[in-house]
């Protein structure tokens, strides 16, 4: 598969969201589950997206992490070279809402239950998820400089963010700031601005939803008749096209599908590998 770099670590350049295994709608059989990681790394992936709020009750915090690390130890090929990147500073009460911590003694806390759970001494990639009103910025993302400087994590990334936020953000962390992760789809395109500062700066800019989300993904090709044309002419799936036209904006984009079955992750890694025309790239911009 084609590759892209964060930092200087070389990955996939499409990656696996593990959200969808963990949350509402998760596969009830763990099996499925764990094929559907499997199956990302039989196709070439090097990249998995998690958090420790992905989960669905209260008393599971980090359900995603264990099953991510519980499928890279099963799964029967070299995994060295799969960077596991996960994050901090969301919780999840149990009642189906997404709460806020941005504070350092819980990012301090977070992180080194995340160790534990991902069996590693330190994250390869470790995201700040969410910046917390509550918080001064400053001080959620001093404590993920701390976290470098221990080491006890090898990357720092940030989520969510502003274009301000990236900025203060690249400077606090002393230029260690290595990706961002926003949402952006070919419905949700507000954050170009943040992906071109990304292009500029030389950060990885990871698009989260890169499909329009679980109730989006299905209905791509009905909401965006240009991408079900190219998707036709090239005889592949609609979702392939829109990563691939992700893909073609910049060098530094690295999208994190999310699966809940190893069909949907394969066909959506192989979008990678899909070349589109500078016509049909800007005609799917114009879209
Ligand atoms: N940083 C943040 O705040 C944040 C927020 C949300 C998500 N994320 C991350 O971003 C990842 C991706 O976002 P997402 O999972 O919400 O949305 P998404 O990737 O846009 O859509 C996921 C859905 O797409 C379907 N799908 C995937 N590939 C497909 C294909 N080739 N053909 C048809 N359907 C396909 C999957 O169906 P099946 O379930 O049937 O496989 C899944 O339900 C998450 O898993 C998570 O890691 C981050």
């Amino acid at each position: 598969m084609q590759t892209r770099t964060i930092g200087t670590t070389t990955v996939s350049a499409i990656g696996l969201g593990g959200m969808q295994l963990s949350i509402e709608g998760r596969p009830e059989d763990r099996g499925r589950a764990v094929a559907t990681v499997h199956a990302a790394l039989d196709a070439g992936i090097t990249l998995i997206d998690t958090a420790d709020a992905y989960h669905l009750h209260a008393d599971e915090v980090g359900h995603n992490e264990v099953l991510i690390a519980q499928a890279l130890a099963t799964y029967g090929g070299d995994t060295t070279d799969v960077l596991v990147a996960t994050k901090g500073g969301h919780l999840r009460p149990g009642d189906g809402s997404w709460t806020l911590d941005g504070s350092p003694q819980h990012l301090r806390e977070a992180c080194d239950a995340s160790l534990k759970r991902l069996g590693v001494d330190a994250i390869g990639l470790y995201q700040f998820h969410r910046p917390d009103p509550k918080v001064d910025y400053a001080d959620s993302i001093g404590a993920i400089a701390e976290l470098l400087d221990a080491g006890k994590i090898r990357m720092a990334g940030i989520s969510n963010a502003s274009v301000a936020q990236i900025r203060q953000a690249q400077e606090i962390l002393d230029g260690r700031l290595v990706s961002v992760q926003n949402q952006f789809s070919s419905t949700f395109r507000s954050s170009e601005v943040e992906l071109r500062l990304c292009n500029e700066l030389g950060l990885a800019f990871l698009p989260w939803a890169p499909l329009g989300g679980n109730s989006g993904a299905g209905v791509l090709g009905s909401r965006h008749a240009a991408f079900a044309e190219v998707a036709e002419g090239h005889g592949v799936s609609t979702q392939q096209v829109t990563l691939a036209w992700m893909l073609a904006l910049s060098p530094v984009v690295i999208p994190i599908p999310g699966s809940s079955r190893p069909e949907t992750i394969r066909d959506s890694a192989a979008g990678a590998d899909l070349t589109l025309t500078a016509a049909e790239v800007e005609t799917l911009s114009a879209a």
